[in-house]
């Protein structure tokens, strides 16, 4: 005789109540936390930046990240799994008693965007190194990027974080479309 299985049950999902949206919904129930750069997971921000970045950016450029510079580089994660990252190289300021911190990447994969996983990320660097404050010996004189001037989402973020654009160079993306990029900078 053919057995007999229990009726499934299934427990009713919940759902956003009243007027808040999905994303947020969404946002207060994740765990979003950030991880170190390790040889171990390195791979990790590879593979992310290949799937967030029209330009593929060299290994070597994560090698040059010495001790100073980790608390600049994170990889930023949903429920423990990374969908985003952020890495910071240390350039001379003005004077050799300053720096100018280079946001070289900042990115979310695109499902797990508009849950503050970017905002995390930057809150992480602008703590660690404010601009005015002290990091690794130095007075931070700014933070500053280059955004393609096609990528309106990125600049309206950074906008939103207090960032000003100073600056538009012309033929900076040798290999996209359009060339052109954006310089943002947050000063003091
Ligand atoms: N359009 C308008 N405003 C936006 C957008 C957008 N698409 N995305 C973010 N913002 C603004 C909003 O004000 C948002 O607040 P809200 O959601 O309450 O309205 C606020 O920024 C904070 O957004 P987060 O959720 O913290 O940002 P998110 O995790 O979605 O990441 C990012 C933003 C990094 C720009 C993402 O869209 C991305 O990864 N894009 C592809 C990669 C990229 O372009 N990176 C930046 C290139 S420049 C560089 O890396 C140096």
């Amino acid at each position: 005789m053919a057995p007999t299985w229990p009726a499934m049950e299934y427990a009713e999902r919940s759902k956003p109540q009243g007027s808040a949206s999905v994303r947020s919904h969404i946002a207060e129930r994740a765990n979003i936390s950030m991880a170190d750069i390790t040889p171990n997971n390195v791979g990790q921000l590879h593979m992310l930046n290949a799937k967030l970045f029209p330009i593929v950016y060299v290994k070597e450029l994560y090698k040059v990240q010495g001790e100073d510079v980790k608390p600049l580089c994170k990889l930023g994660l949903f429920n423990d799994i990374p969908v985003g990252d952020i890495c910071c190289t240390l350039e001379d300021g003005p004077d050799e008693t300053t720096w100018k911190i280079y946001i070289m990447t900042l990115g979310v994969l695109p499902s797990y965007r508009r849950l503050g996983i970017a905002t995390a990320l930057l809150n992480h660097v602008l703590e660690n190194a404010p601009v005015g404050g002290m990091f690794a010996g130095r007075r931070v004189h700014a933070l500053y990027l280059h955004v393609q001037t096609s990528n309106v989402a990125a600049r309206a973020f950074y906008e939103k974080n207090g960032f000003v654009v100073s600056d538009k160079i012309e033929g900076y993306y040798s290999q996209l479309e359009p060339q052109s990029a954006w310089v943002l900078e947050k000063h003091t």
